[in-house]
């Protein structure tokens, strides 16, 4: 489950009563800009709860106008907003669910901090985003916390910080999976973009380290039977190489990665016995390459889709070994204008993936182990 906590928009200082206190004309105009900007964002819950008093009403009905959509107004989001509400208010909702509540300082602050444990201090008209960790809302991973200020740079559509928030630091929200159970971060927010930033290089130290990260793979017999044949984009005749051996579909992205790799992997062993386990082997230092990678902000993009004897040819490999992948690596484009519609919706496609249940077995083929939940997970 994801969770947005908005905290309402600059209000006046005096009204009839509290409740009454109404946004000024600062405050709703700051409130659309920041709409904007999550419209752009692709944030879209299922429901939006507010507080009942005018200033959190009027922030919420700003924002469910711009997503089109309409707000539950919730005694449970009024001052005291607390945990054992949100329970409450959740607890209808599946875990792929996003929901957002609009409400007051301090329930905001500290609801965020108690899930989360990141000292938070929301601003008016602060958005922060919460991954649930597992089933309980008690428990989350801050991916993100919005300051007023940042959503007035980013509904600045020419200012270049926009760009680089949607694009490079923050997984697009169809990316960021809804995890069954807690998972390391760099797992999470993997994923196989085609949108690679055409200038950005990535530098030696990186890339060293990218491929440190391989080589403490294990490995059947730690025979470490992986090879990997390497062509950063600053050599362009060694670029153009790799590049040549990637099949049509590939091309037109792959192009644009900062780094491309054929992996290779040995299939017989000295003895000339062949290594059965060469490939699951070559995949675990691919894995480790991936998540190393990602660990600098580097995006790898695996590829099966490659003419193997090409790059038996080009780089005159072995018969014992076998060329067997191809990887693209770069850091995310910060827009995506030299995509095509079909890949621009490819970077919008949300990852899918099996349930627990269909590949999770005890007792015989295809049956489910016991200790999965009914769900699978
Ligand atoms: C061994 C392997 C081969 C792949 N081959 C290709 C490929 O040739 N072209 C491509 O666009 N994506 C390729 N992919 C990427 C997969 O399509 C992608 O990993 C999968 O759809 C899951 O998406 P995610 O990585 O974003 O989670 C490959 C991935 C792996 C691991």
């Amino acid at each position: 489950m994801r969770l947005y906590f908005l905290r309402h928009g600059i209000a006046e200082d005096l009204a009839a009563s509290d409740f009454e206190r109404e946004l000024t004309k600062r405050g709703r105009r700051r409130v659309l800009a920041s709409a904007k900007v999550m419209r752009r964002l692709s944030i879209a819950p299922r429901q939006i709860f507010s507080s009942p008093r005018l200033r959190a009403r009027q922030t919420a009905e700003i924002v469910a106008d711009a997503l089109g959509m309409a707000v539950t107004i919730s005694e449970a989001v009024n001052f005291g907003f607390d945990l054992s509400d949100l329970r409450r208010l959740t607890q209808d909702f599946s875990a792929d669910d996003e929901l957002m509540f609009v409400g007051h300082n301090p329930d905001m602050s500290l609801l965020v901090s108690e899930i989360t444990g990141v000292d938070a201090a929301m601003k008016k008209g602060g958005l922060a985003r919460i991954d649930v960790i597992g089933r309980r809302v008690d428990e989350g991973e801050l991916v993100w916390l919005i300051a007023p200020k940042v959503f007035d740079a980013l509904g600045d559509k020419s200012n270049a910080a926009a760009s680089t928030f949607s694009g490079t630091l923050a997984t697009p929200a169809q990316k960021l999976p809804t995890t069954g159970q807690p998972i390391h971060k760099l797992i999470k927010h993997r994923w196989s973009p085609v949108g690679f930033d055409r200038e950005r290089d990535i530098d030696r130290e990186t890339l060293l380290s990218v491929l440190e990260a391989a080589r403490w793979a294990a490995s059947s017999f730690n025979l470490q039977p992986w090879r990997f044949i390497v062509a950063p984009r600053q050599n362009p005749k060694e670029f153009q190489k790799a590049f040549s051996v990637l099949r049509e579909g590939n091309q037109p992205w792959a192009r644009h990665a900062a780094v491309l790799m054929i992996a290779v992997t040995q299939r017989l062993r000295e003895t000339a016995a062949p290594n059965r386990h060469a490939f699951h082997d070559l995949g675990l230092a691919v894995s480790q390459m991936v998540l190393q990678a990602l660990d600098h902000g580097v995006y790898a993009h695996q590829m099966a889709g490659i003419y193997p004897e090409k790059a038996r040819e080009t780089y005159q490999i072995p018969d014992e070994f076998e060329p067997f992948t191809a990887i693209a690596l770069g850091y995310r484009a910060t827009n995506l204008d030299h995509l095509d519609d079909a890949q621009r919706a490819r970077e919008a496609t949300p990852r899918q993936r099996n349930t627990l249940n269909e590949f999770v077995f005890a007792g015989n083929w295809a049956q489910p182990a016991d200790f999965l939940d009914e769900g699978g997970a």
